[in-house]
């Protein structure tokens, strides 16, 4: 049996319903649709390898990896200005809307303190940081001594170094004398290569570039939708393509930012919105994901270090680290879940394709590692790979317990993948330097002592 008490399952349940975005798991919900819109949610269960909270018999944790991606945020400056452009245009237009648009004349954006908030983590990214705190202790109730010191890892951008602060609050729970420290790293630093949670900031080559395939499919789907909507207007207010994209977007941000639903979620159709989360997979899959060549190696250092705190039987039993949708996206495409899969076809929906980008980096999207160490017939110590607590198998290392992977072969997969993608600063172009981490020094296992690292307090 695994350490996890029957109790806990009931907790983890009304933590989830406190949540305020919980939905009803059987009914199609927009909000698990949106890519990396979407606040968010746990992922389902594929191949029937359970989640987080199944732990094959026999087996018990005894290291965790989290990489998250920070939580639920305002709009960035880039986003913000688009939404007020529609409000504008649909203000000075003279137009009546029916149907699911009949909010449209009304509409105004919700931001209310935008100075203050844009890029920032929003009350819903609040709530699902401090959960997921509260969330690992009852996940892993041993591997914490209540008010011990404790480290959490975060790229130095405010919303990373907020969701760990927040964590840090939550795993530390509300009469916490010892709240643990934040190791911030800053990318940018030319030193920091070997410590960063986003390498891709010092790789000179580096681009992120899915505009082939999303022009393809963008002007494959949105053209009808654009056009049904139109019929729902009458006046002087033409949509574009560009606007109707912006629809299912508003949909995800103005519900975890107001916490009601937003009238955008009723606009698409349910196969409308598989046609927009398919847009946001073509995205992350040839933008930093499998498909895209030298952005998707950005992440083997990292890689690397989580491959190395896994083997190694000392130390700190849970690490937790926060950064951004490319380099959870990254980080997903070469943890060896996506090994072997077909690239994603640009005139069609992929329909049996695992890789979708809603279930790797909505808002606080996760993966994780978990080495289990397991007695009885398979006995031995093995890994399972989690994308936001659903196991996904490593392509063809799967027969342990759970459909896991001996640590030894998950070990060489990583280290074949390190060694194939060549040395950083050669694939990079960049000039001189030669800083990957060296076994035992990169940030995740060894933060102090550095120019470009910081701590703060949660
Ligand atoms: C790690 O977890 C084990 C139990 O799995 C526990 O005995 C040990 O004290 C934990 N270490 C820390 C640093 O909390
Ligand atoms: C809170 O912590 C203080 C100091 O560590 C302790 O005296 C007190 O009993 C704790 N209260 C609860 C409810 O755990
Ligand atoms: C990060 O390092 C860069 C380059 O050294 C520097 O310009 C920047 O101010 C630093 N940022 C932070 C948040 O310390
Ligand atoms: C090489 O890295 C060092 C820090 O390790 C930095 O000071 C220097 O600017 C870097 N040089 C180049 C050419 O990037
Ligand atoms: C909307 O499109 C119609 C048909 O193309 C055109 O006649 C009309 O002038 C357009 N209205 C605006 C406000 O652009
Ligand atoms: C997938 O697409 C990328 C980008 O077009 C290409 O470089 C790569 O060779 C393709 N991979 C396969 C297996 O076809
Ligand atoms: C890096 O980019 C430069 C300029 O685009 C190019 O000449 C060089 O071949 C690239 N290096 C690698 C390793 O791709």
């Amino acid at each position: 049996m695994g350490h996890r008490h029957p109790a806990d399952m009931h907790l983890l349940s009304l933590i989830l319903l406190i949540a305020p975005l919980a939905a009803a798991a059987e009914k199609f919900e927009a909000l698990h649709h949106l890519g990396g819109n979407s606040p968010w949610f746990p992922g389902p269960e594929i191949d029937n390898l359970g989640t987080a909270d199944s732990i094959p018999a026999g087996c018990t944790v005894t290291k965790a990896i989290y990489i998250s991606r920070h939580g639920s945020r305002y709009p960035d400056p880039g986003a913000w200005k688009e939404w007020q452009a529609l409000y504008t245009k649909l203000n000075s237009a003279s137009f009546t809307a029916r149907g699911a648009l009949s909010f449209l004349p009304t509409w105004s954006p919700v931001l209310q303190h935008p100075s203050q908030d844009l890029a920032q983590l929003s009350l819903t990214g609040y709530t699902e940081l401090a959960t997921l705190g509260a969330l690992l202790r009852f996940r892993y109730p041993d591997f914490y001594t209540p008010n011990t010191p404790f480290s959490v890892f975060a790229n130095a951008v405010q919303r990373t170094t907020d969701s760990a602060r927040l964590f840090a609050r939550g795993y530390g729970g509300p009469n916490a004398t010892s709240l643990g420290t934040v190791h911030v790293v800053n990318a940018s630093h030319p030193g920091a290569l070997a410590d960063s949670l986003a390498p891709s900031d010092l790789c000179e080559n580096y681009s992120d570039d899915s505009a082939t395939a999303t022009a393809a499919w963008d002007a494959r789907y949105l053209p009808p939708i654009t056009a049904r909507l139109q019929r729902l207007i009458r006046g002087d207010l033409n949509l574009t393509d560009a606007e109707t994209a912006l629809m299912p977007y508003l949909c995800g941000f103005e519900t975890q930012i107001t916490g009601h639903r937003s009238p955008w979620c009723k606009v698409f159709t349910d196969h409308e919105i598989t046609q927009y989360e398919y847009r946001q997979d073509l995205r992350y899959w040839y933008g930093t994901g499998p498909g895209s060549g030298l952005a998707g190696t950005m992440m083997l250092p990292v890689l690397a270090q989580v491959s190395e705190i896994l083997e190694n039987g000392q130390g700190r039993n849970l690490t937790v680290a926060f950064t951004h949708d490319g380099q959870i996206n990254q980080l997903a495409s070469v943890a060896g879940v996506f090994d072997g899969h077909r690239n994603l076809t640009t005139d069609r929906i992929m329909q049996d394709r695992t890789y979708r980008a809603s279930r790797i980096v909505p808002m606080r999207g996760t993966v994780a590692w978990e080495k289990m160490s397991c007695t009885g017939k398979d006995k031995g110590e093995f890994v399972r790979v989690l994308l936001n607590d659903a196991v996904y198998p490593v392509t063809g290392c799967r027969g342990g317990p759970g459909g896991s992977c001996p640590l030894e072969e998950y070990k060489r997969i990583v280290e074949r993948k390190v060694v194939k993608a060549g040395e950083f600063n050669e694939r990079c172009g960049n000039e001189g330097n030669s800083t990957e981490p060296k076994d035992g020094e990169g940030f995740l296992l060894k933060p102090g002592g550095k120019a470009w690292v910081s701590t703060v307090a949660p």
